[in-house]
């Protein structure tokens, strides 16, 4: 008896430290360690070998795991020969832009044997986001899941799925990806397509000699799956789709949505999508392939127009240890739009909309202190003279650009030249507000194609609230652009097809529920409109998430300054930031 009291007493106290452990934890977030080695590692796919950067040697790298309101801190070593640098795409980095990872934008690159921790707190936000290289084309094989989890005792929306599974699309060449980017800036040519897409690193059985390499998800009949899908692909975006099976759409770009339920979806490069997949009631005794296509309106051969499949299996409970995959069993494939199907990917994107509650606001800007009208679409650079080209002529190079600027990176980072106040010779702050020459932009083609080279960046003070309406050009065709804002999410409040009418167009907007997202589609042939609010001080790349098109220079940058009040500004730069 006198035992049990002596030892209640000590044990309340534990009691109570551990309760205030877990209130501290859970408006304050821990601090998760991660260390990042970039080495190179041999990987095979359709049957050819090659050397790839990774990161800790995996192919996809390592998920990265935190819950809302956590500090991240990644040592991020380089043991290759390349350069590298690593972006947290969707990450708001809150006065934290140097950790942002842009190479020449927000730092040099990270030099062989040299080192650097990307230190920043999740605010915020909590879904699928993931991380990639962002440098040259690296992001083909370094890229990884970067799963927020809500904080503690923080239910999802929705009901909890039993298991929730990263679904990572990517693509796969069998030449080494740096040098099929080298030819194509010699030759001024499209860049070769890849060979192949993938699901988590695996393209799976409708390639040749692959059939081994193919992802399996294995279910249980009843049980509701949480898919947390990311668009890892270079320069495809992708319709997904699993046979005899609808998916239920709950997230996008770490931002809740109203749930819809869809057959198939479109999911560009630089947008994540989570979905609930719920599994047949009983044992169906069949397969069914969850298949991936990409959308593009581009020439035929300008694009891998290749599909990837993984197989969907169901446990069966009377043999839970059955082997998995029974070729004997019929196998189901679902059916994907066409390769050009402009109006399932404008149906499907007017359905996302913010879930606008108590809990989950939208906060979308409903006045605008700066508008910006800015077109995006290819365009030419004329070809060094006494050489041929092969860009859309002989004497013509692919380009592409922002109000007719193809964005040039610098050779010393922007972020610190700001910091440091020595941007002479390094940008310019008079990136244009709207065309320097209007045209029929989804008419005709001006004869005259040829684009300005600049490192052009936007300033605006602090707390702007920023409206921005993005036109597609059909300058060498029309093609939907993927557009990546870092250091912010952006209300997607209206799009359309044609040219944007700045009379009739925004009495449409929706500014009730907009969807909040990091990367949004600029139809082919047509407009978005996004306002966001400018609550972040730093440089922050906005770019088409296509590889080949931000090569070209389809990007730019804004310069957010620091506002009055202390924490408006952007923290120093870390002690161990790479130089040029
Ligand atoms: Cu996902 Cu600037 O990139």
């Amino acid at each position: 008896m006198a035992m049990a009291i002596s030892s209640s007493l000590p044990c309340s106290l534990l009691m109570a430290a551990l309760m205030l452990l877990a209130f501290i934890t859970e408006v304050h977030g821990i601090t998760r360690h991660y260390d990042f080695n970039v080495t190179m590692a041999n990987v095979t796919r359709l049957c050819g070998t090659k050397s790839i950067v990774t990161v800790n040697g995996q192919f996809p790298g390592p998920e990265l795991v935190a819950r809302e309101g956590d500090r991240v801190v990644v040592r991020v070593t380089n043991f290759a020969q390349h350069n590298i640098s690593l972006h947290w795409h969707g990450i708001r980095q809150l006065r934290t832009g140097w950790a942002d990872g842009p190479a020449y934008i927000t730092q040099c690159p990270i030099q062989t044997g040299q080192s650097y921790v990307y230190n920043f707190t999740i605010t915020g936000q909590r879904g699928t986001l993931w991380w990639h290289a962002h440098i040259s084309w690296l992001r083909a094989t370094v890229y990884g899941a970067l799963v927020i989890l809500p904080k503690l005792g923080v239910p999802y929306p929705f009901p909890a799925p039993y298991k929730e599974v990263p679904i990572i699309f990517g693509e796969w060449w069998l030449a080494d990806t740096e040098v099929v980017v080298k030819q194509a800036l010699q030759t001024g040519g499209g860049p070769n397509v890849s060979d192949a897409h993938t699901i988590n690193g695996l393209p799976g059985p409708l390639y040749n000699c692959s059939a081994k390499d193919t992802y399996k998800l294995k279910v249980k009949p009843g049980k509701t799956y949480m898919l947390r899908l990311i668009n890892a692909a270079l320069n495809d975006e992708l319709f997904f789709s699993i046979a005899e099976h609808s998916l239920t759409v709950v997230e996008v770009d770490a931002v809740y949505v109203k749930p819809f339920t869809v057959d198939t979806l479109i999911i560009a490069p630089g947008q994540t999508t989570n979905v609930l997949l719920t599994a047949k009631p009983h044992y169906p005794g069949a397969n069914y392939y969850m298949s991936a296509a990409p959308y593009s309106t581009a020439r035929p051969a300008t694009f891998d127009n290749t599909t990837v499949a993984g197989i969907l299996e169901y446990e069966y409970l009377d043999f839970p240890s059955a082997p998995s995959f029974n070729k004997a069993l019929p196998l189901y494939k679902p059916t994907l739009p066409a390769l050009n199907d402009t109006n399932f990917v404008g149906n499907f994107t007017a359905k996302l909309r913010s879930l606008a509650t108590p809990e989950y606001p939208a906060a979308v800007p409903k006045t605008v202190d700066k508008r910006f009208f800015f077109t995006v679409g290819l365009g030419t650079h004329p070809c060094p003279a006494n050489t041929t080209c092969q860009g859309p002529t002989n004497t013509t190079q692919f380009a592409a650009s922002v109000n007719n600027v193809s964005f040039v990176l610098p050779t010393k980072a922007l972020l610190h030249s700001h910091f440091t106040g020595l941007s002479s010779g390094v940008y310019e702050s008079d990136f244009p507000v709207s065309p320097l020459t209007p045209f029929n932009y989804t008419g005709t083609p001006p004869n005259n194609t040829n684009v300005s080279n600049g490192t052009k960046l936007v300033v605006i003070p602090y707390g702007t609230s920023v409206e921005l309406v993005m036109q597609g050009t059909s300058i060498l065709g029309i093609e939907s652009h993927p557009l990546h804002l870092h250091g912010f999410n952006f209300f997607v409040v209206g799009q359309g097809y044609g040219n944007y009418d700045a009379v009739n167009d925004p009495a449409k907007f929706n500014l009730v529920d907009p969807v909040e997202r990091n990367t949004v589609g600029v139809p082919a042939g047509g407009w978005v409109a996004i306002r966001f609010l400018a609550d972040n001080p730093g440089v922050w790349f906005m770019h088409c998430h296509l590889e080949a098109h931000t090569t070209w220079g389809l990007r730019m940058a804004w310069l957010v300054l620091d506002g009055s009040l202390p924490h408006q500004k952007l923290l120093p730069p870390p002690s161990d930031l790479p130089k040029c």
